[in-house]
Order: structure tokens, then C-alpha cells, then sequence
């Protein structure tokens, strides 16, 4: 709650900076950094604040809307291009996407990359994740399921610049993700992604999503639960 007053202190601060920036058209692109896109929307205006959805330090909403810090900016900048050509189809993403040119677009994601991963929300893996936890360290090969850490890093870091965290982003998101490459409402980069989530049920996407946005990212390992094999 706290984070509204201070957003509402300093976003007067950032219109007067837009409007400064209106009155000198031939400078005012370069002076526009990524916290101020990040701040007022940039060209979409107020309706594409990021920090009104995304959170005043990039954290997310803990619900739909994922964290930005620290994410790679390369993969930021695929995803805003997926939104604007409609291989990821939230609708006010698609608007904003849409909205920025490449350089705020870069400005912005490298802005957020730069920001520090916050605390971890993820609770403490219950007895009940064994099955999740199995799932997203070794897969199902009786199935043709690979490990989710193949990809995402034991620790749910994320493995390299390609193949985002887990960790620290919402449960409810991971979720939804999972649903809709399954649903064929997002594609692009991964055919694994779409492969992946058909091959899990409703009650594992669940699961692995409480798991994944607990695990430690790159802060350190967390073992699982002593009671699992
Ligand atoms: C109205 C709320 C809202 C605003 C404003 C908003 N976003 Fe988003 N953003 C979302 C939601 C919700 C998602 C997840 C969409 C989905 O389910 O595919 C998202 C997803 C993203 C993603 C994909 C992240 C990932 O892990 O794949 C990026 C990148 C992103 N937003 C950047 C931005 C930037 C940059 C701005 C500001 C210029 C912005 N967003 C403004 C709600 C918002
Ligand atoms: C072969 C590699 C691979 C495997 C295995 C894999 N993923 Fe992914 N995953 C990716 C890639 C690559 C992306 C990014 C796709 C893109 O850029 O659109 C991704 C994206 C995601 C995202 C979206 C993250 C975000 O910020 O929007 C979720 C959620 C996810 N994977 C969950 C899983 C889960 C759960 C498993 C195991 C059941 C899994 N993945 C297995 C490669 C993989």
C-alpha cells in the first residue's frame, strides 16, 4: 500500500520532466531516460506507466503482472515485439508495445534489468510439491517431459539470456503462462514452451508454478523438504 503515495509523489515531477521534454522536440528523445518511460509511459502516456502495474521497483503485482528487475533486457525487448506483433495477446501489453519506438523500448528494458531481483515472495516448499518439485528437477521421461531446470537453472535463475527465471516472479503468472502456451495464445521464440505445458495437467501447472516462483534464483540453492525422496 505504501508504494501508491510514493508513486503519486513523484509522478507530478516526472509529467513537468515529459512536458519540459515537449517544448524541445529535437532533444527531448535523447534526454528521455528508461525511469522516466518506466515512470510516465513514455509515448503511451499515463495509461502505460509500467510502474503502475509492474510495481515501483520492477517487483510485479504478486498476481498477473510479472517482475521486470533483473530480467534479461534481450528477452524483455522479444517480448514487447511479441506483444506488438500479437504472438502474446494481453491486451493493454499490445497497446503499450505498440506504443513505444525501439529506442524507448531499450531504454526501458535496460533500465529494468538493471534493477536489483527483489526478495523472494515464494513460500517454504510444502511435503505436498514432492511431486512438482520432481517434476521441475527431472522431468517425466515416460512422457517425453524434460526438466523444467534444463532450461530455467536448478535454482529457477533462468540459464543464460534466452530462457527467462522462474524464481521471484508470481505463481498466478507462471500459471497463466503455462495455460496459455498450451492454449496456443503465446508463442514465438519456444516450440518447448508449447510443448512442455500440453504435455502437463491443470493440477501440475498449479503446482510447478507455486514450486518455480519459490525457488532461490541466483541468491542460493534451497534443498527440498527432507521428507522428499
Ligand atoms: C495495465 C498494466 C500494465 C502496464 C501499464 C504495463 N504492463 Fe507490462 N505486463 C502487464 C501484464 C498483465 C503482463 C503479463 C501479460 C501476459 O499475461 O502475457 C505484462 C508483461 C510484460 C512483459 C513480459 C515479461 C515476461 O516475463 O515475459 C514485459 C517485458 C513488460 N510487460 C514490459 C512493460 C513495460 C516496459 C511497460 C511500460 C512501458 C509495461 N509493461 C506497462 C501489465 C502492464
Ligand atoms: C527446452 C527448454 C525449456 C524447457 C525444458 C522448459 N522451458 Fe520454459 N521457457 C523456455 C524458453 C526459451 C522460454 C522463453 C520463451 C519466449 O521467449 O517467449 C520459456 C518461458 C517460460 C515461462 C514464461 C516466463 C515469463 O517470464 O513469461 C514459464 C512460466 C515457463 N517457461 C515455465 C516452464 C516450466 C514450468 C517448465 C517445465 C515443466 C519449462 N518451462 C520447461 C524454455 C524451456
Amino acid at each position: 500500500m505504501h508504494k501508491w503515495p510514493a508513486l503519486l509523489a513523484v509522478l507530478p515531477m516526472v509529467a513537468s520532466l515529459v512536458a519540459c521534454g515537449k517544448d524541445m522536440p529535437a532533444t527531448s528523445a535523447f534526454e528521455t531516460t528508461g525511469e522516466i518511460i518506466a515512470l510516465s509511459g513514455g509515448d503511451a502516456g499515463a495509461r502505460g506507466a509500467c510502474a503502475t502495474c509492474h510495481g515501483l521497483n520492477g517487483e510485479g503485482d504478486g498476481n498477473l503482472v510479472p517482475r521486470l528487475a533483473g530480467l534479461d533486457p534481450g528477452y524483455q525487448l522479444r517480448q514487447l515485439e511479441y506483444f506488438a506483433q500479437g504472438q502474446r495477446r494481453h491486451p493493454q501489453m499490445v497497446w503499450i508495445a505498440d506504443q513505444l519506438d525501439w529506442p524507448a523500448r531499450e531504454k526501458v528494458a535496460n533500465y529494468y534489468a538493471a534493477l536489483p531481483v527483489p526478495d523472494a515472495a515464494g513460500e517454504d516448499l510444502a511435503a505436498g510439491d514432492c511431486a512438482a518439485a520432481t517434476l521441475y528437477q527431472r522431468g517425466d521421461p515416460a512422457r517425453g517431459l524434460p526438466a523444467c531446470a534444463t532450461c530455467h537453472g536448478a535454482d529457477g535463475a533462468g540459464v543464460g539470456a534466452g530462457n527467462p527465471p522462474l524464481a521471484h516472479q508470481p505463481a498466478p503468472y507462471v500459471e497463466a503462462q503455462l495455460h496459455q502456451w498450451a492454449n496456443g495464445e503465446r508463442y514465438g521464440a519456444s516450440d518447448a514452451m508449447t510443448a512442455v505445458s500440453r504435455l502437463l495437467t491443470e493440477r501440475e501447472m498449479a503446482h510447478l508454478a507455486g514450486y518455480s516462483s519459490g525457488l532461490p534464483g541466483a541468491s542460493g540453492y534451497r534443498a527440498p523438504p527432507a521428507s522428499c525422496p
